[in-house]
């Protein structure tokens, strides 16, 4: 089985995923339309992104728009849609000048054409760089994730390709839309709620989870440093005891899963 590495130099997280939550409490708050809210929040993001850039982190996942979103009155899905769309025409070139490399995860089929034009026009455009992973989950649900993972092992199964006792959770894994990057290491959601809202179920298994009641446009340079420093100050143990993880650390090796 492999094991999670357990760095000593790992205060600073690869990778972080966010559920930006709470714009609408944000515009509430100042009397202003809903739509005033997920405004702010794009200037939210983009501070967000900078901030990552600066900090050198790896990976930035970040949930847009979950698959049960479209439950919303619709014409809150459609500025949320067309707030998508302007945020990729806009935002792109930047993106591409400063190295990050733009991934859209999610059920993509569902949106419409020209916003799946955009998505794959902006994908394309920062194929090969090699600074910030920026991933947006839209139309992403954990559980379509594991379900179209499954789905694909389901068909090699069908096909004679793979027998059913070779379906380990690796392969499983190695389905999975992220499965190429390393998993969260710091999950953070705005806005008060402690829940997961069907995010990244499978990937989240080990991932350090921060929750703040900050509203997602009040989620600001200083509230991405608390979360920070409040998983710098974690010890991550993925089923080891402490003292084991401490001996680890000052030997400075990955554990070995045979020499417990
Ligand atoms: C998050 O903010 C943005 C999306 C879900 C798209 P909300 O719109 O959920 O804000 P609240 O939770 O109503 O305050
Ligand atoms: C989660 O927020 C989804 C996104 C931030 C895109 P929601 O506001 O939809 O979550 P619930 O409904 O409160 O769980
Ligand atoms: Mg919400």
């Amino acid at each position: 089985m492999s094991v999670p590495p357990v760095s000593p130099d790992s205060r600073l997280p690869r990778h972080v995923a966010i559920i930006m939550d709470g714009n609408g409490r944000w515009a509430k708050q100042r009397y202003l339309p809903r739509p005033a809210g997920h405004r702010a929040g794009v200037t939210s993001v983009r501070r967000t992104v900078e901030q990552c850039i600066a900090k050198g982190i790896e990976v930035l996942t970040l949930f847009a728009f979950s698959s049960e979103n479209w439950r919303r009155p619709p014409q809150e899905v459609s500025l949320l849609m067309e707030l998508f769309i302007a945020s990729l025409e806009r935002e792109t070139r930047k993106l591409h000048e400063n190295g990050v490399r733009l991934r859209v995860i999610g059920e993509r089929t569902a949106f419409a054409p020209r916003l799946q034009d955009k998505i794959a026009e902006a994908e394309a455009m920062t194929a090969a760089n090699r600074g910030l992973h920026l991933v947006i989950a839209a139309n992403y649900g954990g559980r379509w994730d594991i379900a179209q993972a499954s789905r694909q092992l389901a068909i090699e199964v069908a096909e004679g390709r793979l027998r059913p006792d070779e379906i380990t959770s690796e392969r499983l894994a190695s389905r999975l839309v992220l499965a190429d990057l390393p998993e969260p290491d710091l999950f953070i959601r705005t806005g008060g709620e402690q829940r997961i809202s069907n995010f990244l179920l499978w990937q989240l298994a080990y991932t350090e989870l921060y929750f703040t009641p900050r509203l997602w446009p009040d989620f600001d340079e200083t509230a991405f440093g608390e979360a920070l420093a409040s998983f710098a100050s974690r010890q991550r143990r993925f089923g080891y005891t402490g003292d084991q993880i401490e001996q680890i650390t000052q030997r400075q090796v990955p554990p070995d899963p045979t020499q417990t």
